[in-house]
């Protein structure tokens, strides 16, 4: 039997989610519901408290329990400019990442899972029980393009949503990051264009200034992603030498294609000879259960170069990634191998070991719920306390919030404020060649909502008021 509060709790749920309750309604007081339930006041007061724990309701002081939620609207689409851009990014995001404190009280910044939410001892035992069936073997290269016991089971999986690759058709990588460096590298010379989202994760756009690339941005909406319309018409202006997206929950937005937009967008790319690279690290988090098809469920002529790794839902640390090429796959294994040789096989037989046995599939379970309620805990906080006018997006899947401030305020400023007090966020001028996105935060939400770090939240709402 549940504890009495949670049961309380869950009938609260029920009136909430029936619409009966709107966002800044006020919610019954612990005395009342006390007298209702027939129950202590404290065992009403913890009910009330497991609600505003999962970012429902939110207490004001000498006022009681208000709904939150939803009286924000969402970012429009971004409309980027239409011709290429030179990415000088490098020096702003080296002086943001060294400026990372280690007294750190709300991780907003960094896309990473609570350590708190990671399998760690199941995790371990795979370690140990790949050390003692490996041996002395444990110590030595993986060379490309991995062991065949890792692809077998990444293949598995992929066949799960329709991927046309088996393992043969895989290399292992050192994380997502080295497989789309791998790509840019098969597809790119210095000085080709490369179409990116609007705003796009950062490590893209880091990748091509390292390998001098253009990037050329398309619009993409907060919840319908990438503009297929926008980008046929843009490569008949321009033709890219790649595409490079996240088509299935995208980073920083969560927004994510239909699945006849991403077979609207592989038709084409293969119909203008145009390699799509895929980055799917957020796929295994939907949108849905279990989760949709990949671009490269529907690439026939191995245009799609689809990339991957277990960084945000398991194991971010231990640097394994894949990339299954399609027709570039003879030149990413050449370089594959001069980028680093080999990989680590203790590494990857204990992930072959874990994915095998069930227990990726089980930690997701638990994990999935999670970060929903992780990111229904932030949005709801920072749809209560962030300034008027901030819009705030509403993604369907993953555990990151878009955040458009009010114009005037500098995203980097914000984040220099926030971090003297422990609180790490991700501005917006990472997220586009020319800091497009100065008045923008991306928080991170994959944390125990704690008090602390809702009170956190409430801070960086200060902060961006006083700003
Ligand atoms: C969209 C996206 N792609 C790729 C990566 C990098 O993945 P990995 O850690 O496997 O290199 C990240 C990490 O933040 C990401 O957010």
């Amino acid at each position: 039997m549940p504890p009495r509060y949670r049961t309380i709790a869950e009938s609260l749920r029920q009136a909430l989610d029936s619409g009966a309750l709107r966002p800044g309604d006020r919610v019954i007081s612990a005395r009342r519901l006390a007298e209702r339930e027939g129950v202590s006041l404290p065992t009403a007061v913890e009910a009330l408290r497991a609600l505003e724990a999962e970012g429902l309701i939110l207490a004001r002081p000498r006022s009681g329990y208000f709904v939150c939620g939803s009286q924000t609207t969402a970012p429009d689409a971004s409309r980027p400019p239409q011709a290429p851009q030179d990415i000088t990014m490098a020096a702003l995001a080296r002086s943001i990442f060294s400026g990372s404190a280690d007294n750190i009280i709300a991780p907003l910044g960094a896309a990473l899972p609570d350590p708190d939410w990671l399998p760690v001892a199941a995790l371990q035992r795979a370690l140990n029980s790949a050390a003692r069936r490996l041996g002395n073997g444990s110590q030595t290269y993986s060379p490309p393009p991995g062991r065949a016991d890792l692809r077998r089971q990444i293949a598995l999986r992929a066949a799960d949503w329709g991927a046309r690759f088996g393992p043969e058709d895989l290399i292992i990588t050192a994380g997502e990051t080295q497989a789309m460096r791998l790509a840019l590298r098969a597809t790119c010379r210095p000085g080709d264009v490369v179409a990116v989202e609007s705003p796009t994760y950062f490590g893209v756009l880091l990748l091509l200034e390292s390998l001098g690339l253009k990037a050329l941005e398309i619009p993409t909406d907060p919840r319908d992603g990438l503009d297929v319309e926008f980008l046929a018409q843009a490569i008949a202006r321009r033709r890219p030498a790649a595409v490079i997206a996240s088509p299935t929950v995208q980073n920083p937005l969560g927004a994510s294609l239909s699945l006849e937009a991403k077979r609207a967008l592989v038709a084409l790319l293969t119909r203008a000879d145009i390699p799509l690279i895929e980055d799917d690290v957020y796929g295994d988090l939907g949108p849905g259960d279990p989760r949709p098809s990949a671009c490269k469920a529907f690439d026939e002529a191995g245009i799609v170069i689809h990339c991957s790794s277990l960084s945000k839902t398991l194991a971010p640390g231990w640097r394994i990634g894949w990339i299954a090429a399609g027709r570039y796959h003879a030149e990413v294994l050449k370089a594959r191998l001069e980028e680093s040789l080999a990989g680590p096989p203790l590494l990857e037989a204990a992930l072959a070991e874990f994915l095998a046995g069930g227990d990726y599939d089980r930690h997701l379970r638990r994990f999935r719920p999670k970060i929903q309620a992780g990111v229904r805990a932030v949005a709801s906080r920072a749809e209560a306390q962030f300034p008027q006018g901030a819009r705030i997006s509403r993604p369907t899947a993953g555990f990151l919030l878009w955040v458009e401030l009010p114009a005037h305020i500098d995203a980097l400023e914000i984040h220099r404020r926030a971090l003297a007090e422990g609180i790490s966020v991700s501005p917006g001028q990472l997220f586009s060649p020319q800091s497009s996105f100065s008045h923008h935060l991306r928080l991170n939400c994959a944390n125990e909502p704690t008090p602390r770090l809702l009170r956190a939240i409430d801070r960086l709402g200060e902060i961006c008021a006083k700003a």
